[in-house]
C-alpha cells in the first residue's frame, strides 16, 4: 500500500463533484459575531443549538463532504448526547478540525501577522484524530494593502509547512489556509500581485518540507477587488483566479477550496459558478465557505424554534445552491 493511501481517500471523500465544506470553526469568541445574526447571546449553549441545527440539516450530506469544527465543538454532543464528530461521519461527512491557535502580531513588522499553534500539535492531532477529525486547517492571513512583507510570508509558509507535515504523520489531511483578505478598497490586480506571492511561496516551501501534495487541500481566496472597492465582475474573479492558480499551485495538489471572506452569500456563489464556467482545470476545485454558508440561516433562525425548518432549508439551499456552482450548472434565475 502506497504510504499516503488512506490520506489520499480522505482528500477524495472531500473533493467529491457537487459538495463542499462547511467551515464551522468559528472561535469560542467569533461565534458572537455570528449569534449577533440571529440575535443571541454568545453562550455555550446557544453555539451548541447552533452547531446542531445546521449538522442535523435534512440531506446536507449531499452537498456537504466535510464540517471543520473549532476544539470545543469536536468535544461536544448534539441534545441527544452524540458527539458531533460522530452525528456528522454517520451522515457520511468527514470531520474535520481547525488546529491553529490563531493570530499574533509579528514583532518589527508593523500590523503583519504570524499564526500559532505549533507547540504540542503532534500532541494535539493524536486527540483529535481519536475524537474522529480526519483532516485539518490552519489559517494564515495577509492584507493586500500594505502588500506583507517576504519575510512575513516566508514564515507563516514555514509555519504552515511544518503544521501539513504534521497532520500527514498523524493519519490527518492537512487544509493550508493563507486567506489574503477581502477587506480593503484595493483592486483586483493588487489582489492578484498579493495572492500569487503568497501562493507561490507557500506551494514552494511545502514541497521544501516533503509535504505530499496530493494528501494536501489547498485553501484561498479568490481573487477579487476589495469589498470597498466596486465590486469585481463574476468573469473577471474567475479569470484572475484561474490565473493566478495556474501560476502558484502544482498540480500534484490534492484539490483547491476557496474560503467566502465576506462576500455576500450570493456573489459567493456566482463566482463559484464563473470559475467552473472556465472550464476542467488540473485541480479539483470546490468552495469552504462558513459565512456565505451560515448567515443566511442565522437570521432565518433568529433564535426561535419555530424557525428553525426554515433555517435548515435555507442552509441546504445554499449548500444546493454552491454544489450546483461546483459543477457550473448554476442558475441564478432559481436562487431565492
Ligand atoms: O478561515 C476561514 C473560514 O474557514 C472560511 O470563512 O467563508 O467566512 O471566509 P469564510
Amino acid at each position: 500500500m502506497e504510504k499516503n493511501e488512506e490520506l489520499y481517500r480522505i482528500v477524495d471523500a472531500l473533493m467529491q463533484e457537487g459538495k463542499g465544506l462547511l467551515a464551522a470553526d468559528e472561535s469560542d469568541g467569533t461565534a458572537a459575531k455570528r449569534l449577533e445574526l440571529a440575535k443571541l447571546p454568545n453562550t455555550q449553549e446557544n453555539r451548541r443549538a447552533w452547531r446542531e441545527i445546521m449538522l442535523t440539516t435534512p440531506n446536507l450530506e449531499e452537498f456537504i463532504s466535510g464540517v471543520i469544527f473549532f476544539d470545543s465543538t469536536i468535544r461536544d454532543t448534539a441534545s441527544l448526547g452524540m458527539p458531533f464528530a460522530d452525528l456528522v461521519a454517520a451522515r457520511g461527512i468527514v470531520p474535520g478540525i481547525k488546529v491553529d491557535k490563531g493570530l499574533v502580531l509579528v514583532e518589527n513588522f508593523g500590523e503583519e501577522t504570524v499564526t500559532e499553534g505549533l507547540d504540542s500539535l503532534a500532541t494535539r492531532l493524536r486527540e483529535y484524530h481519536d475524537l474522529g477529525a480526519r483532516f485539518a486547517k490552519w489559517r494564515a492571513a495577509f492584507t493586500v494593502t500594505p502588500a506583507p512583507s517576504d519575510e512575513v510570508i516566508m514564515l507563516n509558509a514555514m509555519m504552515m509547512a511544518r503544521y501539513a507535515a504534521l497532520c500527514q504523520a498523524a493519519g490527518i489531511v492537512p487544509i493550508v489556509e493563507p486567506e489574503v483578505l477581502y477587506d480593503g478598497e484595493h483592486t483586483i490586480e493588487a489582489a492578484q500581485e498579493v495572492t500569487e506571492k503568497v501562493l507561490v511561496w507557500t506551494c514552494d516551501v511545502l514541497e521544501r518540507y516533503h509535504v505530499d501534495l496530493k494528501a494536501c487541500i489547498l485553501k484561498t481566496s479568490m481573487v477579487l477587488a476589495g469589498k470597498k472597492h466596486e465590486r469585481s465582475s463574476p468573469a473577471d474573479v474567475a479569470d484572475a483566479t484561474v490565473r493566478t492558480l495556474h501560476i502558484a499551485v502544482p498540480h500534484t495538489m490534492g484539490g483547491i477550496v476557496f474560503l467566502s471572506g465576506g462576500q455576500e452569500a450570493k456573489q459567493a456563489t456566482q463566482n463559484m459558478h464563473a470559475i467552473a464556467k472556465l472550464g476542467t482545470q488540473p485541480w479539483r476545485i470546490s468552495t469552504s465557505y462558513s459565512r456565505a454558508l451560515e448567515e443566511p440561516m442565522l437570521k432565518v433562525w433568529a433564535g426561535k424554534e419555530e424557525n428553525i425548518e426554515d433555517a435548515q432549508n435555507v442552509l441546504a439551499h445554499r449548500a444546493h445552491m454552491n454544489g450546483l456552482a461546483q459543477k457550473g450548472m448554476y442558475d441564478e434565475s432559481k436562487d431565492i
